[in-house]
């Protein structure tokens, strides 16, 4: 797509000193560069899609239509600015652009799972549709030879553009953007999805491995953004007298909705993000030093900074208590398309925690939010040996090392959901254990 702006704009830009200056060679030049530009930005969007990536590492021959259908978009571009000033070169370049990315886009429709691009293709897949419409109808006419078609073509390839671009950055800001994850929004949507005790991948995947390794009946637990406790409420089945903390004050207010007797764990508002509040929170109600188990599912990789969280593990994990992380990180999986091109874009920045971290953008499945919500979550993708060096620097040293979560066999060969068969042929949950000096059972 580098091609894209490097061959085809400067060849536009040319034609406006080549020939004598004309305005609809103005506004039709002005209208490859603007596509250009926004074509360049969604590849770019695209291409950090997590599904995306995924499907591509996956599917050979998704990869190869990929490149394929992208090679001839370029061509198509660079071909326009070739044709500007000509009717039916631009007329002819612009009817098989739009072709190739209506096919291009049915393509990854039909391949990705629940990409957070997939919303943004109907808008793309409309104005591709419209495009060939009306720029086929002024091929023609350009064809049979009627006057002054190039100047109707420019101008309306030109509003076109605009509108196109007005639309696409209007309707898809999420993947275009970085948007804040606001969880007090998504509460309502997560909270239908997660219900008492979770999805399928908490009950087919996390549990199972839970109650493989640790024994929880009669252990105090603190769970780190509990989210609508659904975690909590398992263990405290298991005996575990849980304590869940979250962020969102509409995840604790749901969370608290669901049962209420002595074994129901108690909920509480906490930002993980915020060490006074963290600090002050475990030096309340002989919290300190107390829990036998430290559990945070999901969470550490939806915060931008560990510091404050690793500090309240530090100050409330008892002496020899263990703590459970679980993250999704698409770094794990070696067969992750991400894998291979992570390290360029790993940034560091100064601070205690010296942070090497690469931010995307992954949005939530549609059916886990509110309906009509256009929102996105943030997740921090970092390196899980950076994340075992954080928590040695805080007495917490890795006692299992990261490993897959892969589901149980009988799971894989039994059972009938769709997302954990997706998800055993690519895992990208890691877990790892660590602990404070002293000893604990396992159970294995
Ligand atoms: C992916 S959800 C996981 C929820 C839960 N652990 C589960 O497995 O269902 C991430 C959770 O982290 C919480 N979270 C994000 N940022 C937070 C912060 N700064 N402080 C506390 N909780 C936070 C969110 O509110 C959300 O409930």
């Amino acid at each position: 797509m580098g091609a894209l702006l490097g061959i085809s704009l400067p060849v536009a830009f040319g034609s406006l000193f080549t020939a004598d200056f004309r305005w609809s060679l103005l506004a039709a030049t002005s209208a490859v560069t603007l596509n250009a530009l926004n074509f360049f930005h969604g590849k770019v969007a695209t291409a950090e899609d997590q599904s995306y990536l995924t499907a591509l590492a996956l599917r050979q021959g998704f990869a190869l239509a990929d490149y394929g259908l992208n090679l001839a978009l370029v061509i198509c571009f660079v071909v326009m600015a070739f044709g500007a000033g000509d009717a039916t070169i631009l007329n002819a370049s612009l009817v098989a652009l739009r072709s190739l990315d209506l096919v291009l886009v049915l393509v990854v429709v039909r391949v990705l799972d629940q990409g957070r691009v997939e919303k943004s293709q109907r808008f793309w897949l409309l104005m591709n549709s419209a495009g060939i419409v009306l720029f086929g109808a002024l091929l023609v006419a350009s064809i049979i030879g009627r006057a002054g078609i190039y100047d109707w073509t420019a101008w309306i390839f030109l509003g076109y553009i605009v509108i196109d671009i007005i639309g696409d950055y209007a309707l898809n800001a999420g993947i275009y953007f970085h948007v804040d994850t606001d969880w007090d929004d998504l509460a309502d949507g997560w909270d239908a999805v997660q219900g008492k005790f979770g999805d399928p991948y908490r009950n087919l995947l996390i549990y199972p491995y839970l109650d493989s390794r640790f024994e929880f009946d009669g252990t105090r637990v603190l769970d780190l953004g509990c989210g609508n406790g659904c975690v909590s409420r398992w263990i405290a089945t298991k005996g575990g007298r849980v304590v869940g903390v979250d962020g969102s004050s509409r995840l604790i207010e749901l969370a608290n909705t669901y049962w209420a007797d002595d074994q129901a764990p108690l909920f509480e508002v906490l930002d993980l993000c915020n060490l006074e509040d963290a600090m002050a929170w475990s030096s309340r109600d002989e919290r300190a030093e107390s829990f036998d188990y430290v559990i945070a599912v999901f969470t550490l990789q939806d915060l931008p900074t560990l510091e404050p969280v690793l500090e309240l593990i530090a100050t409330s994990i008892s002496p020899g208590g263990i703590c459970i992380v679980i993250i999704e990180n698409d770094l794990a999986s070696p067969r992750s398309a991400r894998a291979e091109t992570t390290n360029r874009l790993w940034v560091d920045k100064p601070g205690r925690i010296p942070r090497r971290q690469l931010i995307v953008w992954s949005e939530l499945p549609s059916e886990l939010l509110p309906t009509g919500a256009n929102k996105t979550t943030t997740t921090y993708h970092r390196p899980l040996r950076w994340y075992s060096e954080q928590f040695s620097v805080f007495g917490l040293r890795e006692d299992t090392a990261w490993s897959a979560l892969t589901p149980p066999e009988i799971v894989r060969t039994a059972d009938d959901s769709a997302m954990i068969r997706r998800y055993a042929r690519a895992p990208k949950f890691s877990v790892a254990t660590f602990k404070r000096s002293g000893s604990k059972t396992m159970n294995a």
